[in-house]
């Protein structure tokens, strides 16, 4: 099965930091999830780069734009790849190619007659790149609103509500969670859902409006078309092929983008929705979204791996920040969730186990099933369980909860280790029958943390000689037990060592 799966386009005006990095840690968690199912799958990033945001950037920072962009672009694909994440495919929206797809969505819009001319007076947030209809201040970046008027083309938003409405009740996995499904049913049933201004004249920077080049598209249009782009043309194979298996991962500052007006521009233009739009909370500081905005909030992604590894950040993101909700970042807390978790529960069980084996069975040994010790068939199936709720979690787009079902899975194996020692065992058959066991029960415990804890659970394969997994590999076993020293699977980590920042 082919999946395409996007993060935001991220704004190429500043550092990237740990907001950005949650969103595409989420997708790159699913991107190894369905590739362990065996499906094909491509996983896209990409950097927004018009706009007036960007220009403004640009300009106080005293740089040629192309150059503020490039740098910038760069950037945000240096901190994927060092955080281990697989982009497939990265792509900037100031790409010719982007540029070409733009033109021809725009077009399409266009030949259906939902695009006209009109005028446009009312308070923009130049940070959100969005009018607002009223107050002072922007919601979400606390900054005073600007009065602009200026000519603008206008999308007819308001001829696609009924039918916004009806393809989101008639498909409860389209944006996921259901609050905030719900969230953008109750914007779209209130009666005010205006047309939408998508063209500008207060700056030169982006892509020219077909056949009116004092107009730039709204950035809006240009950086969501990315995700058509990034596949090919409209008419590509590539992108028939992926474009249906759509998920997009997205925070939830930018639903009503994408769950409203990407919908309708996609619908005018005649091409099939994504799948789902998975939404995530913010993170904070002192309750305080992480913002480049807000630059006392701003946490370095890079920093944090030099002391907990890529695997630390990766697994203190995805397992703390549940599904829907904002959560705080605290130093402390990650420490703590660390050591107890991926030293302690998981680093700990397959050391001593690993040791054990070396110490009791140096050459390993091969087991024909016949009586399982203790309960040993009870924690397999336990096991089995943990990965039937962990699809379900991914597949209500809760990876949170899936992290916390892997890291149950370790207690489970901890506790019947603890029932059963087998380190006092006289009897060999009675010993070689509970390693089986145990190995058997962490070599599917590697395939639930594949897509939380990569590098540790290649480490902990190695440990285990096994090869690469596969999701249809939990419960097939294996007769040879065999293991190797790795050293240390998950370093315990000293606050001290963390202590660096602020927060
Ligand atoms: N350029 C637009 C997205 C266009 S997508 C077609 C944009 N860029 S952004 O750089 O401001 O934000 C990108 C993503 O990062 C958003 O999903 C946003 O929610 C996410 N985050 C930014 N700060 C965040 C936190 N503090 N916490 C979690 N996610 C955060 O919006």
């Amino acid at each position: 099965m082919k999946r395409y799966l996007t993060t935001p386009i991220y704004y190429a005006n500043g550092a990237p930091h740990l907001g950005h990095a949650y969103t595409t840690f989420v997708a790159d968690c699913y991107k190894r999830f369905y590739g362990l199912k065996g499906d094909d799958v491509l996983l896209i990033s990409g950097t927004d780069e018009h706009g007036q945001k960007i220009e403004r950037a640009a300009a106080a920072a005293g740089a040629d734009l192309e150059h503020f962009v490039n740098e910038r672009s760069a950037e945000f694909q240096r901190l994927w790849h060092s955080l281990n994440i697989g982009i497939d495919k990265f792509d900037r929206t100031t790409q010719a190619h982007h540029k070409a797809v733009a033109t021809a969505f725009w077009q399409k819009l266009a030949d259906r007659g939902d695009v006209y001319l009109d005028k446009y007076e009312g308070l923009y947030c130049v940070e959100c790149e969005q009018y607002f209809t009223s107050g002072d201040a922007c919601p979400v970046h606390r900054r005073p609103l600007e009065r602009f008027a200026e000519p603008s083309w206008f999308f007819r938003l308001s001829a696609w509500r009924d039918r916004l409405i009806d393809y989101i009740e008639a498909h409860p996995r389209f944006i996921l969670p259901e609050a905030r499904r719900n969230e953008v049913l109750g914007v779209l049933r209130a009666d005010a859902l205006n047309d939408l201004s998508i063209s500008r004249t207060s700056t030169r920077w982006g892509v020219p409006v077909p056949g009116d080049s004092r107009h730039v598209m709204y950035v809006w249009i240009d950086a969501l078309v990315t995700y058509l782009s990034a596949l090919g043309d409209l008419e590509s194979e590539r992108l028939r092929q992926y474009w249906p298996g759509a998920i997009h991962f997205i925070g939830k500052d930018i639903l009503i983008f994408h769950g409203v007006y990407w919908p309708a521009f996609l619908m005018s233009a005649g091409l099939p929705l994504p799948e789902s739009i998975i939404v995530n909370g913010w993170l904070t500081v002192e309750g305080r979204k992480i913002s480049k905005s807000d630059p006392g909030t701003v946490v370095d992604p890079v920093a944090l791996t030099q002391v907990i590894g890529n695997d630390g950040l990766r697994y203190c993101l995805l397992k703390t920040v549940t599904l829907g909700h904002d959560v705080d970042f605290s130093r402390r807390h990650v420490v703590r969730l660390l050591n107890a978790d991926l030293a302690n529960n998981l680093g700990n069980l397959v050391s001593r186990f690993i040791r054990l084996v070396e110490r009791r069975c140096p050459q390993g040994f091969d087991f024909e099933i016949d009586e399982l010790p203790g309960d040993g068939a009870g924690l397999l199936s336990r096991i089995r369980e943990s990965a039937s709720e962990i699809e379900r979690a991914m597949a209500a787009g809760d990876p949170a909860r899936a992290a916390r079902c892997f890291i149950g899975a370790c207690g489970a194996v901890n506790t019947w280790i603890q029932q059963a020692e087998p380190w006092a065992l006289t009897s060999e058959e009675r010993l070689r029958g509970a390693l089986w066991v145990i190995y058997q029960a962490l070599s599917d415990v590697t395939i639930l943390g594949w897509c939380f804890v990569p590098e540790t659970m290649g480490r902990v394969r190695d440990g285990l000689c096994l090869g690469a997994p596969a999701w249809d590999d939990i419960g097939v076993y294996n007769t040879r037990v065999r293991v190797r020293d790795v050293g240390p699977v998950f370093p315990r980590i000293d606050e001290v060592d963390l202590a660096g920042g602020s927060h």
